[in-house]
């Protein structure tokens, strides 16, 4: 019903009445009342106009009636430590493939090698169980998997000249727009699940925070939609892991988007710090460095 509303609220060229909507969906104005004051109350800003309720322009809230045919799946939260560790318990507990964690901010968030991922409104931070019947050596093909969707999404839809730097931030211009974090199980050699936790500057301004890093509204002059891109992201990725031949060649697949492949690149683990020419990728996600 929300859903529908919602539709009918954004598809009106300006206030749509009460009357109209009980009318199309066959329920009473008092039921179009009552789900109108709980969107207000979970966010959207309608207001009640004489002629009818109209909704602001530029409403951008993640709920699950935001997704038709993922309701089921998506935890949507204002605020958490991190989507990563309400995954994790989702994924323990035995959730479906692909049920994704939303949070409008963290408070926790956590990047790569231990390090925060400053996560304030605006930006899009969400983790993904994927169930995929692997070995777990192979574990990092669906982060691979996963930046190319976005790499390809950002292009095709956006315009957004995205390029891919090992092992799966996604850069403009050198700039960091959006990193990736994964953490899996396995039962014996097999991957029970890996949780792909990803974070995109959308409409948060992160150059304060982070020196370096780009936010999509600033690529395209005006803010965006993070419903639409994860709609559209969560669509292609999982087609691209339902396609049996979907992490076949994903290494070959990933390459030519890769913007450090051939550079001199310096690689910081937990361990150490190693520089040389960064010269391929293996079948198995590591790279290959010339030193
Ligand atoms: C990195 O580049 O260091 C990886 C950043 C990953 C951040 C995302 S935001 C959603 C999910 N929850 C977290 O706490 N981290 C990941």
């Amino acid at each position: 019903m929300k859903r529908r509303i919602l539709q009918f609220l954004r598809e009106a060229p300006d206030v749509i009445s009460g009357a109209e909507m009980s009318a199309r969906l066959g329920v009473s104005r008092v039921t179009i009342w009552k789900h109108v004051r709980s969107l207000q109350e979970t966010g959207y800003a309608i207001t009640a106009t004489p002629k009818g309720y109209r909704l602001a322009e530029g409403t951008d809230l993640l709920h699950p009636w935001e997704f038709p045919g993922r309701e089921d799946r998506l935890h949507c939260f204002d605020e958490v430590a991190s989507t990563m560790a309400i995954a994790r318990d989702l994924a323990r507990e035995g959730c479906p493939a692909f049920t994704v964690v939303t949070a409008d901010r963290q408070t926790g968030g956590r990047g790569r090698l231990g390090r925060a991922w400053h996560s304030p409104p605006g930006g899009l931070y969400f983790t993904v169980v994927l169930r995929p019947n692997l070995p777990a050596v192979f574990s990092s093909l669906t982060t691979f998997a996963a930046g190319l969707t976005w790499v390809r999404l950002l292009r095709e839809a956006y315009g957004v000249h995205a390029g891919l730097k090992w092992p799966n931030d996604l850069l403009v211009q050198e700039r960091k727009l959006s990193g990736m974090l994964s953490e899996m199980e396995a039962r014996g050699e097999m991957l029970t699940f890996v949780n792909i936790g990803i974070g995109l500057n959308v409409n948060n301004a992160p150059g304060r925070q982070t020196p370096g890093a780009v936010a999509l509204a600033e690529l395209a002059g005006r803010p965006l939609s993070r419903r639409d891109l994860l709609a559209g992201f969560l669509d292609r990725f999982e087609r691209c892991m339902a396609d049996p031949q979907g992490l076949a060649d994903i290494i070959a697949r990933w390459k030519p988007f890769a913007v450090t492949l051939n550079r001199p690149v310096k690689i910081v683990t937990t361990r150490e710090t190693v520089t040389g020419i960064a010269r391929d990728v293996d079948e198995t996600g590591a790279l290959l460095l010339e030193r």
